[in-house]
């Protein structure tokens, strides 16, 4: 017989059944915590992404069916992405602000079969400009290339004002130029729109996890890199400086992307506002689960769950994942 050992405090106890370990859970994920995002096309076709198993390009009617589809699984939020056709493409992106372009008439069709879907617009110029830039870019006298802020910024504004005007509840700038947030607020709130939400990327890393997306819009830069715009990864005390100025200049809602490998930024800024705050788990977090599941290494459902449960845990209040049909369909299940 083994010696009993003298221990009043096991913490085991508060583990030793399901219910128990329902009574003790901190964390709990819901399908209303996800933003479902979403590629479109100007086709008839839903094309399936190769660098994005299980997602696809959307056609409007692909689109709407497929909200519908997350909307049983209750979901209630989605964001969009575009695929522009190259010709639409100039150096100053001014597809983005087209009235008939493609993200307009997906927000309305959307609207129209789900008016509570919140719909999310993404704010940046890198799938409309030539230069696969998410600003406008010019060559400076030595040669090296320059992505210029205020004179983006002003078309960021005419692009959330042309999202406002189509019906989006949110704008959400992911083009990390300096004043951007303010100059938004100050543009929909002029055209009336001052129930229009700002979704701010507000920590955005200079990430290789946006590998898979670039592939699937045709977005990477055709020149240079991001890394004059979005963060460096090593720093984390200018997240918290970007946090200062987006909740000052109006934004409703901060996200810090990429989420899994960002976790404790999420948790500082979690911290240091008020505001909500989202996390995006990016495409390259999205494939690396997908692939590893593809050869039997990992459970899918599993490890998807523990990655997003993850993020919540360190203080995200809303998580964008291509997950989040699959996932709130499971929650709801079970
Ligand atoms: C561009 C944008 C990117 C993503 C969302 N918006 C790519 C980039 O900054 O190059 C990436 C999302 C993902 O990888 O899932 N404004």
């Amino acid at each position: 017989m083994s010696q009993r050992l003298n221990l009043p405090i096991r913490p085991r106890r508060n583990r030793k059944n399901a219910a128990v370990r329902g009574l003790s859970r901190e964390t709990v994920l819901t399908p209303q915590d996800l933003i479902y995002p979403l590629f479109i096309h100007e086709d008839e076709s839903d094309d399936a992404i190769e660098s994005m198993p299980g997602c696809h390009r959307w056609s409007l009617a692909g689109l709407v069916k497929e909200v519908g589809e997350a909307y049983s699984a209750g979901v209630r939020a989605v964001v969009f992405f575009p695929k522009i056709e190259e010709e639409l493409k100039t150096s100053k992106g001014e597809e983005c602000f087209n009235p008939d372009g493609l993200v307009p008439r997906a927000i309305k069709a959307v609207k129209e079969a789900y008016p509570d879907v919140v719909v999310i617009t993404d704010v940046a110029l890198d799938p409309y400009n030539s230069d696969g830039h998410d600003g406008i870019v010019v060559e400076g006298d030595d040669g090296e290339l320059k992505i210029l802020n205020d004179e983006t910024v002003e078309v960021l504004c005419r692009q959330a004002l042309c999202h406002a005007d189509a019906g989006a509840d949110i704008v959400s700038p992911s083009d990390m130029m300096d004043g951007r947030v303010g100059a938004i607020r100050a543009a929909l709130d002029s055209a009336g729109h001052e129930d229009v939400s700002i979704l701010s990327y507000t920590a955005k890393y200079a990430s290789a996890y946006y590998g898979p997306f670039r592939g699937a819009l045709d977005s990477a830069p055709k020149a240079g890199d991001k890394k004059t715009y979005q963060m460096d990864p090593a720093n984390s005390r200018e997240a918290l400086r970007e946090a200062d100025l987006d909740v000052a200049e109006g934004a409703d809602m901060l996200m810090v992307k990429p989420a899994g490998p960002y976790l404790d930024i999420v948790r500082l800024i979690r911290d240091a506002v008020d505001v909500p705050v989202a996390a995006y788990q990016v495409s390259g977090e999205y494939l690396m689960i997908k692939s590893a599941a593809k050869d039997g290494w990992v459970d899918e459902e599993k490890v998807a769950m523990e990655s997003l449960l993850g993020i919540k845990r360190a203080g995200a209040d809303m998580i964008l994942t291509y997950f989040a049909k699959d996932v709130a369909a499971r929650l709801g299940a079970s």
